[in-house]
């Protein structure tokens, strides 16, 4: 995680409204804390979201070259001092990192061996001092770049910047680091997304690759010092407006863009996306296994997909990407499709590797163009869901679940797409006062159980996330059946138990009946009139699994509301995770 940001500009550049306003379209990335400095060694760093360092920072102050860091703290706490950019004793040598460097600890003992001292517990810091080492040394910086990348362990995106000189070096190893050529600037990022609205040329780095950006040109070379050839990618982005609009939160405005974001989804499967979709196809038939890796809510999304392809007799697995070699070894007889919205998820981003490695064709379904996992991909789908700034998945998952669907139909499956944006606009419609007033007693409870089956159950998880990460109400989504099995000891007098019905599943009902018997409250979400609390339009049960998970999302948001929680950016998460 962690967002860092570097400008090298020919003319100056105003620190607010160009270098942080760069850092800000990051934070979704960490907003533990934030920092900047600049050529001339003008520092800031504050804890907290990027707007406490904003507020810090005077309109005209102005440089041509500065970095800045937006933090998800890994190696110590979140303090000011533990707060990048970080820098050498006599702070000459200025550092923003995103990564983790693993062996930094016996980079610390030999240079703590030297006479160097420590403020802070991170692991950035050996990295100004290791550089201060070289230099004293009698090296220049390209040499102490290459010995870094001989010594160095673990995963980074570098900036490096000396007071004094407009040169910025940056350095790159499995984290995401991207060079923007703006017109009269070179920006480094995280992901194009920092620069979008600045340019649509990018450069991306490869791995134990470095570059030497000055204000008028750039070089990049290979660990050995060797030139590399570089191409420049003009990217497109599919924007929404990015402001919150008259919404309190981007949670729900996201939640509510989905009629509109779906359509475009459906609509470039006959297009933009069909050679790619077919492509793909050809991959699922001419592999013995398919297997999706992903995390979190993209996990939920993919074992929807998962089931269903299994149901037309195409046998799938679907993996945690953290726990893939506790089930499988990829070999070149595999299919394995990566589903991730940011397409960065460290987890995935290693699998994939291995993958490769091992010979198997990859795919992936991601959000974010030219992300890691895309670029790895010998073939992509895209979501199309645009700019994701809550940090909690709504509208990418929805549309997730919507490219499983095309999948299926592809390859058999009887469903008509074009009627589920105006499925998904009744459905918030119709259900979102009342989802109000459920809302409001569900926000003062300690549990909240989610019951599913079949293509509801990786909902029932969904959903249950969803109260865990946005409300902080300990929440569990599961397979109905399993409720007898031992949890249902955990149900007593008013515990909130919210039942996925679909089509009068006749399990489930009874599943929902015995909760109730023990004094569950429950809440049936149903897609048939009369049958529940919540009823959702009609539809078969793969299309239920979508209208269910928004049903989840609209609550979560709304106890969020009661609760007065941070809806967009909760404690201790990111939206990309992109360390191990
Ligand atoms: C939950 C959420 C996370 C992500 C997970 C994977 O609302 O957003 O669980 O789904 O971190 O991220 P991606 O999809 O970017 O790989």
């Amino acid at each position: 995680m962690c967002g860092i940001i570097g400008i090298v500009s020919i003319t100056p550049f105003s620190v607010k409204g160009t270098l942080l306003k760069c850092l800000k379209r990051l934070e979704y990335r960490g907003y533990d804390s934030s920092g900047f400095v600049l050529v001339d060694g003008t520092a800031s760093k504050a804890i907290g979201e990027i707007s406490s360092i904003m507020s810090q920072v005077n309109d005209s102050l102005t440089s041509t070259t500065g970095i800045a860091h937006s933090r998800w703290a890994t190696h110590g706490g979140v303090t000011d001092t533990n707060a990048h950019p970080h820098f050498n004793t006599s702070k000459t040598l200025f550092v923003v990192h995103n990564g983790i460097l693993e062996n930094f600890q016996d980079m610390k003992d030999k240079l703590v061996k030297k006479g160097y001292k420590f403020i802070t517990q991170t692991d950035t810091e050996v990295i100004p001092h290791y550089f201060d080492d070289k230099l004293k040394q009698g090296n220049d910086i390209t040499k102490a770049i290459q010995s870094f990348l001989k010594e160095a362990k673990g995963t980074f995106a570098i900036l490096l910047m000396q007071k004094g000189s407009n040169i910025l070096y940056a350095i790159k190893r499995d984290s995401p680091l991207v060079l923007g050529l703006a017109k009269d600037k070179f920006i480094l990022a995280s992901d194009i997304y920092a620069f979008s609205d600045e340019t649509n040329k990018a450069i991306f780095f490869e791995d134990n690759e470095y570059a030497i950006i000055t204000p008028d040109k750039y070089e990049f070379y290979d660990k050995n010092g060797k030139k590399t050839e570089k191409k420049i990618i003009e990217f497109e982005w599919t924007r929404e407006d990015e402001t919150k609009e008259h919404y309190k939160h981007y949670m729900i405005k996201e939640i509510k863009e989905q009629p509109q974001v779906s359509l475009r989804l459906i609509n470039s499967f006959e297009t933009i996306q069909n050679d790619k979709l077919n492509k793909l196809l050809e991959l699922m038939k001419n592999t013995k296994r398919i297997v999706f890796i992903a995390c979190g809510t993209s996990y939920h999304a993919s074992l929807v997909g998962s089931i269903l392809l299994n149901h037309l007799g195409i046998y799938t697995s679907c993996i945690i990407a953290s726990e893939v070699e506790s089930f499988i070894k990829f070999d070149k007889d595999t299919l394995c499709i990566a589903v991730s919205q940011s397409g960065e998820t460290m987890d995935i981003v290693t699998e994939v590797k291995k993958a490769k490695q091992a010979g198997s064709k990859i795919a992936s379904i991601v959000n974010v163009p030219y992300s890691t996992i895309q670029r790895m991909s010998d073939v992509s789908i895209e979501i199309l869901a645009g700019q994701e700034v809550c940090v909690a998945a709504t509208k990418s998952f929805t549309n997730q679940v919507i490219v499983m669907l095309e999948l299926a139909r592809r390859l058999g499956y009887k469903i008509n797409l074009k009627h589920i944006p105006k499925k998904i606009q009744q459905t918030i419609a119709i259900n979102e006062d009342k989802i109000k007033v459920i809302s409001n007693e569900l926000a003062s409870k300690r549990d909240i159980f989610v019951l599913g089956k079949g293509m509801s159950y990786p909902m029932a998880r969904e959903i249950a996330l969803k109260f865990k990460e946005i409300d902080y109400i300990h929440a569990e989504g599961m397979m109905a059946g399993e409720l007898k099995h031992g949890t249902i000891a955990l149900i007593e007098e008013g515990v909130p138990v919210i039942s996925l019905i679909p089509n009068n599943n006749e399990d489930m009902i009874s599943a929902s009946k015995e909760v109730e018997a023990r004094g569950a409250h429950t809440i049936v979400i149903s897609n048939i009139e009369g049958k529940g609390e919540i009823i959702v339009p009609k539809c078969d049960d793969a299309e239920f699994a979508i209208y269910a998970g928004i049903i989840g999302h609209l609550m979560s948001y709304y106890v969020g509301v009661v609760l007065g929680v941070s809806i967009d950016r909760p404690k201790n998460l990111a939206k990309c995770v992109s360390v191990r």
